[in-house]
């Protein structure tokens, strides 16, 4: 089974609520993702709706065929009810701290065990796949197994940092993280600043990597490229 490209599409919403209207449409963009290729669609509400608005990820739900994946603190009630009423393919739980630019780090599992456990085992009940983002560290992925999440996602921007000046040293806590969590039945997720330049080679050097969710280089090389043409260039990366 190949790796999943999933869009995230929250620059697009970025973009229209610059203006305040409904241009980009940011509905038609996520279908359009869909029928360009994109094997599923992230979103990444945050409590102060400064990108994707709670109404929007509604509205989203009937229109998607592809995989839906909705990222966020499970701390916000108004996350929790989201995911529990949407119902998407997959939750990917997030430690973000309010007004955070954007994910900067990984759950600690160990300490948020518990909790984790309790949010996770709600969502599971509901049908909702789970994931949970964390650092390459072989002991989060440890403690990842004991939350009952059905997969792990790879905060990889220390990766995407390192790759220009040591490609080989960069990957390796993430093959060292990946195999682990292959040994523990957890499915690998990853995202977080991968690119043209560097997805091709974190995608073959991770065993067992499912799926990658990319906003931020996926939508700015859309600008040259085209967005159709952008998706297809990614695909062609992880094939
Ligand atoms: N995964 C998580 C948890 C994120 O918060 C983000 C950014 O919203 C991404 C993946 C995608 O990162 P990028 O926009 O750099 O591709």
């Amino acid at each position: 089974m190949g790796t999943k490209l999933s869009v995230n599409i929250n620059k697009i919403a970025t973009l229209r609520n610059s203006r305040g209207g409904k241009t980009p449409d940011l509905l038609k963009v996520a279908v359009d993702c869909e029928r360009f290729g994109a094997e599923g669609i992230t979103v990444h509400p945050r409590p102060d709706e400064r990108h994707i608005h709670y109404k929007d990820v509604y509205d989203l739900k009937p229109l998607l065929s592809a995989e839906f994946n909705i990222e966020g603190n499970p701390r916000e009630k108004k996350f929790m009810d989201l995911i529990l009423e949407v119902k998407p393919t997959q939750v990917t739980l997030v430690p973000d701290v309010t007004g955070q630019l954007t994910s900067d780090h990984g759950w600690d599992t160990i300490e948020h065990k518990d909790y984790l456990i309790e949010i996770i085992s709600k969502f599971k009940k509901a049908g909702i796949r789970t994931s949970i983002f964390i650092d390459a560290d072989v002991k989060m992925i440890e403690g990842a197994k004991e939350t009952g999440a059905d997969r792990i996602e790879l905060y990889t921007e220390a990766y995407a940092k390192n790759y220009s000046l040591n490609k080989e040293e960069a990957i390796k806590p993430f093959v060292e993280a990946a195999k682990r969590a292959n040994e523990l039945g957890l499915g690998i997720n990853a995202g977080h600043d991968l690119s043209l330049e560097n997805l091709k080679y974190f995608s073959k050097s991770i065993p067992g990597l499912l799926e990658v969710s990319i906003g931020h280089a996926l939508i700015s090389d859309s600008l040259y490229f085209g967005l159709e043409n952008t998706i297809q260039l990614y695909l062609r990366e992880l094939k």
